[in-house]
């Protein structure tokens, strides 16, 4: 693992906890240097102090924000070579009662944000001729979905639009644009929004019989960011245990 990253520097959006914190840490520990852009104050800068990392503050629904966080990782590291937009938000509100500014927050935090992002690390990849952009998108909304992910579900499936055509229009400048969709990864962010039982039912839904951690997915974010990853663009990763593989519901062969 060590080295993979050695020399790159990384940003990653919505990185204090959950699965953009299990990006951070791999990352690090990979040999990047790493700056975190999230919400949260406390966890981000104890995250970047631990793996020796930059936190800043952003809310990357903002272009300011998202403008500001590429600058300030530029002016500490002096280049950029991993973009990371991972911030999202999963609320569980069923379409007939989702208010519009619900639905709006939704799409600018998860899809917009992915917009600004890019937009904001755009000229400095273009100068460099290089360049990695990474989007947590998910199985929910591409693949599958369930009631009260109608806002959720179009942000994700916008994420994987997005980039393939932002893979086609940065190909030229030896950028590539590629992303990870999880299935159900048990981090801060599931275990404050789904109960016990959620948690217990989805284990069970999926075949290799546990929820993903967020190091399951940094380390297909590691394998897209890494120099092995040069010929690949315009694609996802799916990272789900199987849950996307069973036709119906008694799938389990148990082992002799
Ligand atoms: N956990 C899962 O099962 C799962 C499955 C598929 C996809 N995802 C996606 O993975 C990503 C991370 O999910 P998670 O479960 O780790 O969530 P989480 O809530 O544990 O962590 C998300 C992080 O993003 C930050 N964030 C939220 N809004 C932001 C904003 N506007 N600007 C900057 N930072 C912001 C939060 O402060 C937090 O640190 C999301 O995009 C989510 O949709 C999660």
């Amino acid at each position: 693992m060590t080295n993979r990253l050695k020399d790159k520097v990384a940003l990653i959006i919505g990185g204090a906890r959950g699965i953009g914190g299990g990006i951070a840490r791999r990352f690090a520990q990979a040999g990047a240097s790493v700056a975190l852009a999230d919400l949260q104050e406390t966890a981000g800068a104890e995250l970047a102090e631990d793996i020796g990392g930059l936190y800043l503050h952003a809310d990357i629904s903002r272009a300011e924000d998202a403008e500001r966080a590429v600058a300030e990782t530029i002016e500490r590291f002096g280049r950029l070579d991993i973009l990371v937009q991972n911030a999202g938000i999963y609320p569980w509100t069923l379409i007939e009662q989702t208010s519009p500014e619900e639905w709006d927050r939704v799409m600018k935090v998860n899809l917009g944000g992915c917009f600004l992002a890019a937009r904001a690390a755009l000229p400095q990849m273009k100068k460099q001729r290089s360049g990695r952009m990474l989007f947590t998108s998910s199985i929910t909304g591409p693949h599958v979905t369930s009631p009260g992910h109608g806002h959720y579900s179009a942000s994700k499936a916008g994420i994987n639009g997005f980039i393939r055509a932002a893979a086609l229009e940065f190909a030229g400048y030896g950028i590539t644009v590629n992303g990870v969709e999880p299935g159900n990864i048990l981090t801060e962010g599931m275990k404050a929004h789904r109960s016990p039982d959620f948690i217990r039912d989805m284990a069970e839904a999926v075949p290799l019989g546990r929820l993903g951690t967020p190091e399951d997915v940094a380390n297909a974010f590691l394998f897209l960011a890494s120099d092995e990853a040069a010929y690949i663009t315009g694609t996802t990763i799916v990272v789900d245990g199987g849950q996307l593989l069973p036709e119906g519901g008694d799938f389990r062969i148990m082992p002799e």
